[in-house]
């Protein structure tokens, strides 16, 4: 299993409601993200986004491409972005219960895949990046997000296992930017663009297939 177990899946089911529910972090750094990540879209495109929550980002990007295929392994996280495309009446983002590793993802099909906060839960990255690699065009782009809980904030480190042990955490990767940029590059990945909003924050990363 190179990505999500049943565990994880529960857990994500377990805290849907309140994840819906709560107020993004950082506005601002947010909608910096989005309009970076819209700089690398066309009308044409067909998008992928794995780990997609409750849908609020590929909701906002559907006005600016053709089609997003919206997965993600929690059915209590997709019945939340299914309802808010209904009440929105978006008709070009189809939300399913699905993995990356999903064998019916066709490779060689997406012009941008989004992973967003979600490259820390993956059980095994590495994998995942080759994954992702082969299902984009030749030039397509990855934008991902990620906490780089390597880079010090050691308490993390025993804490987390801890809290994962008792239900209260997923399962979370140790890795630091520096680490995560080269897996990128032996993926086969050039990174296009790199901004943190601040210390601590999440690595946001836009990496074109090469
Ligand atoms: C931290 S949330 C991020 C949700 C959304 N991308 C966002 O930025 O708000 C992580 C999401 O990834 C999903 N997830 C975890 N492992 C996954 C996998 N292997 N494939 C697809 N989704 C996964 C979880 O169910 C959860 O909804």
């Amino acid at each position: 299993m190179t990505t999500a177990t049943l565990k994880d899946a529960r857990f994500w089911d377990n805290i849907a409601d309140s994840y819906s529910r709560k107020p993004i972090a950082d506005e601002e750094a947010y909608e910096i993200k989005l309009s970076i990540t819209r700089e690398y879209l066309s009308p044409e495109d067909c998008v992928l986004e794995f780990g997609c929550g409750t849908g609020s980002t590929a909701l906002r990007h559907a006005p600016y491409v053709a089609h997003i295929d919206a997965i993600d392994v929690s059915s209590e996280m997709i019945a939340i972005a299914q309802r808010k495309a209904d009440a929105g009446n978006v008709p070009n983002v189809t939300f399913r219960e699905g993995d990356i590793e999903d064998p019916s993802l066709e490779t060689g099909r997406y012009d941008a895949v989004f992973g967003l906060s979600i490259l820390h839960l993956m059980h095994d990255r590495d994998a995942v990046l080759q994954r992702v690699h082969t299902m984009l065009k030749p030039g397509g782009v990855f934008v991902t997000s990620t906490t780089c809980l390597g880079d010090g904030q050691i308490h993390w480190r025993m804490l987390l296992p801890l809290m994962r042990a008792i239900g209260k955490a997923p399962f979370i990767s140790f890795f630091s930017q520096n680490d995560l940029i080269e897996a990128h590059t032996r993926a086969g990945f050039q990174i296009v663009h790199q901004w943190q909003p601040s210390k601590d924050a999440a690595l946001f990363l836009v990496a074109q297939k090469i």
